[in-house]
């Protein structure tokens, strides 16, 4: 592999994990190319920050194929075409099919509103982890970036970093801070990863 690495972005929404990924690529923090971004929805916002960027965009939903088989063997073809070498997941809400799991065995990274281990696993995402964390009154709680593996929120942790839970927090507060966190220190997981690996 050589640098820069070929990066998919998966989003389901908002996309600004992407957006913090395409800006440390530009200010030479990221030495990644983002060769693919894949969407589970077609209306998700983050498929408006690439427009312009020259960044392929692929929308896919498993139930516009006959089969699972089908569709994950359309999905993969796509990560071949583009030669990924990382796949970054930013806020893509769906299952990473197990076949592109082994495929790409310790170079899938998500990130995750929380101090993993602690408020992860299913069901767990979006504002659900705040509501739980505000309501185990914890006083702190941050981000973490994880490679995935065949278990929700489990493989191994990359980076984390903390931020203070306020008594006055609601979840939309607790939100913002965490992702701003967040921003920072997914370009700087991937950047590691991908160094430790060449
Ligand atoms: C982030 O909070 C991320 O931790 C979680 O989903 C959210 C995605 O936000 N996995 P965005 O689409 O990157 O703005």
């Amino acid at each position: 592999m050589s640098l820069p690495v070929n990066l998919a972005v998966f989003i389901s929404g908002g996309g600004t994990n992407l957006q913090s990924l395409i800006d440390a690529i530009k200010a030479g923090r990221l030495s990644a190319k983002i060769a693919l971004v894949v969407s589970s929805r077609k209306d998700a916002y983050g498929l408006e920050r690439v427009r312009g960027e020259h960044i392929e965009a692929f929308v896919y939903r498993p139930k516009d194929y006959p089969d699972e088989e089908a569709a994950e063997k359309t999905l993969l073809a796509m990560l071949e075409k583009y030669q990924i070498d990382y796949i970054a997941l930013a806020g893509y809400l769906k299952l990473m099919p197990s076949l592109l799991i082994g495929k790409f065995r310790g170079r899938i990274t998500n990130i995750h509103p929380a101090l993993l281990p602690k408020f992860g696993g299913k069901g767990m995402y979006g504002h659900h982890v705040h509501e739980a964390v505000i309501a185990a009154g914890e006083k702190e709680s941050g981000a973490t970036v994880h490679i995935v593996d065949e278990i929700y929120d489990h493989g191994r942790i990359l980076l984390q970093k903390k931020v203070d839970v306020y008594p006055s927090d609601t979840p939309e507060s607790l939100a913002e801070r965490v992702l701003s966190v967040e921003h920072q220190i997914y370009p700087e997981a991937l950047q590691n990863l991908i160094k430790g690996n060449i």
